[in-house]
């Protein structure tokens, strides 16, 4: 076994602003807990959350307690478990706009400084809606509260800023009053585990290196299909579309990984200039392009699994003529030597038939083909699938002959298959990005470079269609796999999109 890191943690002060929101109830707190159960966390830890309604430490140990029991991946808690880690956790009302109300703060952390006898790691963790962070930020440093650098970090959620401008704005903000090795950017899907794995199977396999290149990649898909519709995210859902919520962080930071230049070695800077280099190398979408390098959708009503589901029009707090995306595509190219010429096709949307996350590399046809009859057809071109969830495989498509007296050609898959059924050992993204955070390991945190490129990129998009309304909206049905525009900007360059295999299916 090599391990490249040990992931050891300092006495830490964790405190959530947002502390009984619905990102903690559903993510950190599970995660915290489950890093708990798993020996992560130090002997000296403290969670302080914190939110603007007054309540017991009680009240809200047994609000959190909820939530775990229906969100930890362990399932609910054993009452000594519970009991041990909850010993941890305190509640501090606080208005965040207000800096003299984060004096308590200020207070609690000398109390455990004094009780610990030794210098704890802070962590603030933005857990809010976005127009707080800068204010937070803030109000942080008017109260005086910790800030070394080298021990206090701050946690900052997506989305980062709603455009190019916004986003440089919040940079600059933050900036200036916390140093970039203090700032964690959250994009989630860099703590999943298949997505990790993308490093280890690209640079620790040796057959790799020759074959992910323009010589032998057709093209690349990175899909993200979701079955879950905007729920009672319609008012942020409004504000942003599916292109800014997913395609400008989870999809392009996705793309990176698979695109990027070896890196010279795993430190976070180091991996994280690799990954702003595709950035900066993607070819631009000037606004007459946009119409053929991207697509986008609208759901309407539709049923899924069964049950009837309302058009995106129709959600709670949308507006009934609403012109927002909830399906977006796009058509992108990296111009530099490894991928000039290869496109890589993004894809992600709301209320589609299945819930797949997938990446797939198709390669080239072989360059002659010796099996063509009229009985067997072409042989299939060889695909690498990486499947990050729900199902967690990597899996290579090859051709096989079929055994027997004739030769017949069939595609066979070599699937590496990470836990079965027992998805449940695998941590969540939340539990590798906290204890990152914890730890002080910048690789899986979004740089302001990397966030600002990325914005870059999508704007002309944003704006393109901003200008332009839809005029088909809504154009794909929920349980559909998406509009036909979507198709057709793919078929037009002879391919589909791929959906995950299904498992050890032949042919
Ligand atoms: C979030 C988006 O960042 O990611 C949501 O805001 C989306 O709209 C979610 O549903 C998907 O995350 P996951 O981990 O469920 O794939």
């Amino acid at each position: 076994m090599v391990k490249t890191s040990s992931k050891k943690a300092n006495p830490t002060i964790f405190l959530i602003f947002g502390g009984t929101g619905d990102l903690t109830n559903r993510k950190i707190m599970p995660a915290l807990y489950n890093l708990f159960l798993d020996n992560w966390l130090p002997e000296n830890f403290a969670i302080i959350g914190s939110s603007s309604t007054a309540m017991s430490d009680e009240k809200y140990i047994s609000e959190l307690l909820n939530a775990v029991n229906q969100f930890s991946r362990s399932g609910k808690p054993k009452k000594e478990d519970w009991a041990s880690f909850s010993s941890h956790i305190t509640f501090q009302s606080a208005d965040i706009t207000d800096a003299a109300a984060f004096k308590p703060f200020g207070a609690l952390i000398e109390k455990y400084k004094k009780e610990w006898n030794e210098p704890p790691s802070i962590i603030y963790y933005c857990a809010v809606a976005p127009r707080f962070f800068s204010i937070i930020a803030e109000n942080i440093s008017k109260a005086k509260l910790e800030n070394d650098p080298k021990t206090t970090r701050i946690i900052v959620e997506k989305p980062f800023g709603n455009d190019l401008e916004s986003a440089k704005e919040l940079n600059k903000k933050l900036l200036s009053l916390f140093d970039e090795t203090q700032i964690y950017r959250i994009d989630h899907y860099l703590g999943k585990e298949v997505v990790q794995n993308v490093m280890a199977l690209r640079f620790a396999n040796a057959i790799m290196e020759p074959l992910w290149n323009r010589n032998h990649v057709e093209h690349v898909q990175i899909s993200v299909t979701e079955q879950i519709g905007v729920g009672t995210r319609g008012k942020y859902f409004e504000s942003a579309g599916v292109l800014r919520d997913m395609i400008q962080n989870h999809l392009l930071q996705l793309l990176c990984i698979i695109a990027m230049e070896p890196p010279i070695n795993f430190d976070a800077d180091e991996v994280r200039d690799r990954k702003v280099d595709v950035l900066k190398a993607m070819r631009k979408i000037v606004p007459r392009k946009v119409d053929v390098m991207s697509a986008r959708g609208q759901y309407s009503s539709g049923w899924i699994e069964g049950k009837e589901v309302v058009g995106y029009r129709e959600e709670k707090n949308v507006d009934p003529d609403s012109n927002t995306d909830t399906y977006a595509a796009l058509k992108l190219y990296v111009d530099n030597w490894r991928w000039q010429g290869v496109p890589f096709y993004l894809r992600t949307g709301k209320r589609l038939s299945k819930t797949a996350s997938i990446i797939t590399l198709q390669f080239k046809e072989v360059p002659h083909n010796i099996f063509i009859t009229e009985e067997s057809g072409t042989p299939k071109q060889n695909r690498l699938v990486i499947s990050i969830q729900p199902d967690m495989a990597i899996r290579f498509q090859l051709q096989s002959k079929i055994p027997g007296l004739e030769m017949t050609l069939n595609t066979v898959d070599i699937v590496f298959d990470y836990f079965g059924n027992k998805k449940t050992d695998s941590p969540e993204a939340y539990e590798t990005l906290l204890l990152d955070a914890i730890t002080g390991d910048q690789t899986l945190f979004m740089r302001a470079d990397q966030v600002e490129a990325a914005w870059e990129l999508i704007t002309p998009v944003l704006n393109y269609w901003e200008k332009n309304k839809a005029t088909d909206f809504p154009n794909y049905s929920a349980d559909s796999w998406g509009p036909e525009n979507a198709e057709a900007l793919i078929a037009k360059d002879g391919y589909h999109w791929f959906n995950l295999p299904e498992k050890n299916k032949k042919g």
